[in-house]
């Protein structure tokens, strides 16, 4: 085992779903995202020591914060017989759609592996974060948790055994967020959505994430436009965004290939082939949320190919 004491990690927000993947695609950013210092106790307790920047929203229980959770897990497998503060640096908006509570397990995870000597791969580490999801919002999905440890685009072309498949990205892309200042809970999201989907958008959805993952490893920035659609989760969830199709329109006439909602929203995301386009759609985008009286935050960002790491 290493002889580390104490390790600080980071995990970035991500953007899941990417429109027509639901619950099976998603990409991290370079930031903004979470940071985790973990400083090795004499015995085997998993603390939550602070949470800094939550405005005291989130358990300090270790059996219910998504970073001790995905801790607790890991070290169920791994059966080191450790114990460890937290300090969670939360960065990210809670209930923003940006992959909040994954980015939290996700840098947890990451500093736990690296004090124990990583034990784990990256991949290996999915399972474990994904306990941080099913304790933040009763459902354990990877889109968020995968792209936050793997970096770049993930596939989950499974989950039953789960197979995660880092998606060999031929091209550079810009992401713009824009986070309006709105809070949806993620389990209330996926509660408004229809259990069963019909077979038409089944053939429209399976079409659009083909044609997406092609587009991103031919590269194709053309079929890539035309594949980021999703007919399962926006039309019901984009109900909640104020002025949504408007936006999406203005985003493209900026230049963006896409527009959509990231994760179960409220932030939107627009991806582009060049910074410009990027930071042009966040500004419009911004100044309509302003119309529907919404401030928001604007993030613009590479899509990023690391993923977590450690930063001291
Ligand atoms: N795929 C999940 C959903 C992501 O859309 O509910 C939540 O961030």
């Amino acid at each position: 085992m290493s002889i580390k004491r104490k390790v600080r990690a980071f995990a970035p927000a991500t953007v899941a779903n990417v429109c027509c993947g639901f619950d099976v695609l998603g990409f991290a950013v370079d930031n903004p995202g979470d940071e985790v210092l973990l400083t090795l106790r004499d015995d085997t307790e998993i603390r939550i020591e602070s949470i800094i920047g939550d405005q005291g929203k989130l358990p300090l229980d270790a059996n219910k914060n998504t970073a001790s959770v995905a801790i607790q897990s890991l070290l169920r497998k791994t059966g080191h017989p450790i114990g460890v503060d937290i300090t969670l640096y939360k960065n990210l908006p809670l209930g923003s759609g940006m992959g909040s509570s994954a980015a939290s397990g996700v840098a947890a995870l990451v500093a736990m592996n690296n004090l124990l000597g990583e034990p784990l791969s990256r991949t290996e580490l999915v399972e474990h974060a994904m306990e941080s999801e099913r304790i933040a919002c009763g459902s354990a999905h990877a889109d968020n948790v995968a792209p936050s440890l793997l970096g770049g685009f993930v596939l989950v072309r499974d989950y039953q055994p789960l197979d995660v498949i880092k998606i060999p990205l031929a091209i550079e892309l810009y992401c713009t967020l824009v986070h309006p200042h709105l809070e949806l809970n993620t389990s209330d999201s996926r509660k408004v959505l229809k259990p069963t989907v019909k077979l038409t958008d089944a053939i429209i959805q399976s079409g659009n994430i083909a044609g997406l993952m092609l587009g991103l490893m031919k590269p194709d920035g053309e079929l890539i436009a035309r594949s980021l659609k999703d007919v399962f989760a926006e039309p019901i969830r984009s109900a909640f965004i104020p002025g949504f199709h408007h936006m999406r329109e203005i985003a493209i006439q900026a230049g963006s290939l896409g527009f959509g909602i990231s994760g179960s929203g409220p932030t939107v995301f627009s991806l582009s082939i060049d910074i410009a386009s990027a930071e042009r759609t966040g500004q419009l985008i911004k100044e309509q949320f302003l119309k529907h009286d919404l401030r928001s935050d604007v993030f613009i960002s590479k899509v990023n190919q690391q993923g977590a790491r450690i930063i001291e």
